[in-house]
């Protein structure tokens, strides 16, 4: 068989890439995908070609930097309306959700794009029932935390009046009392967690400006868990107003800010803060409607990247890769910036992990 057979054969729309992200090769399903032949696509960034969601030149940055293959999920792509000279007209795309992979192709910087559209049916049949568990598992875990919270306060008091009754010589009866004292407020704090991640107060929503509630949340982790860090602000200035909680909001960024300060490690690194507009970024809602969510911030830190084997669950309750982990601090940030209309997302590898979070612009009238 000849390499252009197993060309053609290739199930997915392909792409051949050179290292100035221009197209190469297509094969016939790619031809057929953006409607154009081979011969016509050949030349042709590949951006001008396929209209995505922003984050196409990102990745294949990422896998020409890194030399491995990359994948991202959850991509709205299509061919792009020619608009005039042949650039892609963002605005005017409709295309499914697809999974783009990018492998690097031989020395020469290519690399090749494969476009597979997902099977949107089958992920929503997936993740339903996935979602329902999470949701019976934190309403079993609120009860439990109220209920085990009651014991424990009695438990404290009990040890705080046993360690007054002690006489001075009593060094090491003192030390027990203590420890069961601290422990059993580790253990209450920890409950508290779980009941706040149960709270299911709606946001109290106005028009506010991100990088308030991002000082406010930087401020706080500076004074407590981020204090060997080093922060550096990107901020676009000109970015509108949104429409959000400012408690909840400060609390997503909390929580990001405290998970790279704790993935630096007591030695510190540096975090930047990272603001900025994006008019391409849509989210598609399942009855096909599009909400704009070009308000982009994101929480970029030099540690060491996310544990490979929680990496694809750490948005779901419960998982830790630290010890002492609550694995809390992440459900939470989805679940408020869901609640907000947004969408959060993560790339990382050794060395930057960046959390991003997408909102919408507030309304007219509001700001
Ligand atoms: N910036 C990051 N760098 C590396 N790993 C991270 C980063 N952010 C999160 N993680 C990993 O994801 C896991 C889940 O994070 P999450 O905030 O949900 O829980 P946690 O920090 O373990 O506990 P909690 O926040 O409830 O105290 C972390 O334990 C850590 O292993
Ligand atoms: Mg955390």
């Amino acid at each position: 068989m000849k390499a252009g057979d197993l060309w053609s054969a290739l199930p997915e729309p392909a792409l051949l890439i050179d290292a100035a992200g221009r197209i190469e090769a297509a094969n016939p399903l790619a031809e057929a995908f953006t409607n154009r032949s081979a011969r016509a696509l050949a030349g042709r960034p590949v951006e001008a070609v396929l209209a995505v969601d922003g984050r196409l030149g990102e990745a294949l940055s990422r896998v020409r930097r890194s030399g491995a293959s990359v994948f991202v999920k959850d991509m709205a792509i299509a061919p792009a309306r020619a608009n005039g000279a042949g650039g892609a007209e963002k605005e005017g795309r409709e295309g499914p959700l697809c999974t783009l992979r990018i492998a690097p192709c031989g020395d020469q910087g290519r690399m090749l794009l494969l476009i597979a559209p997902q099977d949107q049916g089958a992920a929503l049949a997936h993740g339903q029932p996935a979602r329902k568990a999470a949701k019976a598992a934190i309403g079993m875990a609120e009860m439990l935390a109220h209920e085990i919270k009651n014991p424990l306060a009695g438990i404290t008091g009990a040890a705080q009046l046993l360690a007054m009754n002690l006489t001075p010589e009593a060094q090491e009866e003192r030390e027990l009392t203590e420890l069961i004292v601290s422990e059993c407020q580790r253990v209450v704090k920890l409950l508290e967690q779980v009941e706040e991640f149960g709270n299911t107060r709606p946001p109290a929503l106005r028009a506010i400006n991100i990088h308030d509630a991002l000082d406010r949340a930087r401020r706080s982790a500076a004074l407590g868990k981020a204090s060997a860090m080093r922060f550096r602000e990107d901020y676009d200035p000109s970015l509108p107003l949104t429409r959000a909680d400012p408690d909840q909001l400060q609390q997503v960024f909390l929580n990001l800010i405290t998970n790279a300060a704790e993935a630096a490690g007591p030695q510190g690194g540096t975090i930047i803060l990272r603001t900025h507009y994006d008019h391409a970024m849509h989210l598609r809602r399942p009855d096909g409607t599009r909400i704009a969510l070009p308000l982009q911030v994101e929480i970029i830190d030099d540690g060491p990247g996310l544990p490979p084997e929680i990496a694809d669950d750490i948005f779901a309750p419960f998982v830790s890769g630290r010890e002492n982990g609550t694995g809390l601090g992440l459900a939470l940030v989805s679940k408020i910036v869901t609640d907000h209309g947004g969408i959060v997302s993560v790339e990382s590898r050794p060395g930057r992990t960046a959390f991003r979070i997408s909102l919408p612009v507030a309304p007219r009238g509001e700001e």
